[in-house]
């Protein structure tokens, strides 16, 4: 059943016709870590306060002052900044830290588990991005207070799945009944295995990742998302005739494989020619950044909802914060 007009949610009082309050909910997540602590009816409701938030311009969260701590050990824009701005926007303040005395050339050595004991006791909430996959199981003895993984490694980027699903969501109105198509690099990709990892979690998805066979999604991504009863397909060709939506991850240039021709590469880009191909209301999505997985004229073709994910991601960041906080 589709969601594009959200009903009200109990958690959202509308004290005047310019601004929202955000009152206490029940909290029921304390971390996003993995976006597999989610069941349907979490990311549901993801959705709906994604949506309910961007219909107003001010929003507040019902506590005074609160800081959210940001530390980024990997570059970002998007999940950085929005973020960011998200928390103005919901009223709150931030501290960014992009190196800790962890890295080299800081001189001295210290733990990111001592970074953090410390952190955690001056903000109410952080959001990490780190390159080591395993990093919240380490963490996990000593945090204290609420952590929204922004990306661990190449394992998951639970966030981004948030937003790529209000995405789905609100351009065809359901999360149940699609055919995926995840292009380029299913392997690496933390956006296409917490992708999949959540479609898992609704019903009648067929998912097509098409790719050169060793960037083929890893063996633990694939179990978790089978058990779930759904389809999964695997090609190495460009069949996107039969796609709702079209999830395009691009090949880094730091791939721990030997390096792709770009002539097998530029198979797996999405060029004007292929737009013909695809179904009238077949939506392009991509985490961004876009390199050259992408053709720029693309960008004007209806299929291309790559802009409209990511402003997106303002208000599901936002929605993020608020059931993190609440
Ligand atoms: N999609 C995403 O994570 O983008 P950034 O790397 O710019 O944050």
């Amino acid at each position: 059943m589709g969601r594009p007009h959200a009903p009200s949610d109990p958690c959202l009082v509308s004290l005047s016709a310019g601004s929202f309050f955000v009152t206490i909910q029940t909290m029921q997540h304390k971390n996003l870590v993995s976006i597999t602590s989610l069941d349907r009816k979490d990311i549901e409701s993801y959705v709906d306060l994604a949506n309910q938030l961007s219909k107003k311009s001010l929003h507040k969260i019902d506590q005074k002052q609160f800081v959210v701590a940001i530390l980024f050990f990997e570059e970002s824009t998007r999940t950085q900044i929005g973020f960011t701005i998200a928390t103005y926007r919901l009223g709150g303040h931030v501290v960014i830290m992009n190196e800790t005395k962890h890295h080299p050339r800081m001189g001295t050595a210290e733990s990111l588990e001592d970074t953090i004991r410390s952190i955690q006791s001056y903000c109410d909430v952080i959001c990490l991005r780190h390159p080591n996959k395993d990093i919240y199981a380490r963490l996990k003895p000593i945090l204290k207070k609420p952590i929204i993984n922004c990306g661990n490694g190449d394992d998951e980027h639970p966030t981004q799945t948030l937003i790529d699903l209000l995405t789905i969501n609100n351009e065809f109105n359901r999360l149940d009944n699609l055919y995926v198509a995840v292009i380029g690099n299913p392997r690496y990709s933390r956006s296409a295995h917490s992708l999949l990892h959540a479609l898992s979690r609704f019903a009648n998805i067929q998912v097509r990742t098409i790719s050169p066979t060793e960037l083929y999604l890893p063996e633990e991504y694939k179990k978790i998302y089978l058990s779930s009863g759904n389809i999964l397909e695997e090609d190495t060709e460009m069949n996107i005739r039969d796609m709702d939506v079209l999830y395009v991850t691009g090949f880094p240039a730091n791939l721990p494989v030997k390096m792709f021709s770009q002539e097998t590469q530029s198979k797996y880009w999405i060029t004007p020619e292929l737009i013909p191909e695809l179904k009238k209301d077949a939506i392009i999505l991509c985490p961004l950044p876009r390199i050259d997985e992408i053709n720029i004229r693309v960008d004007d073709e209806p299929q291309a909802k790559y802009f409209k994910q990511s402003k997106n991601g303002l208000y599901m960041r936002m929605a993020i914060l608020n059931k993190l906080l609440s």
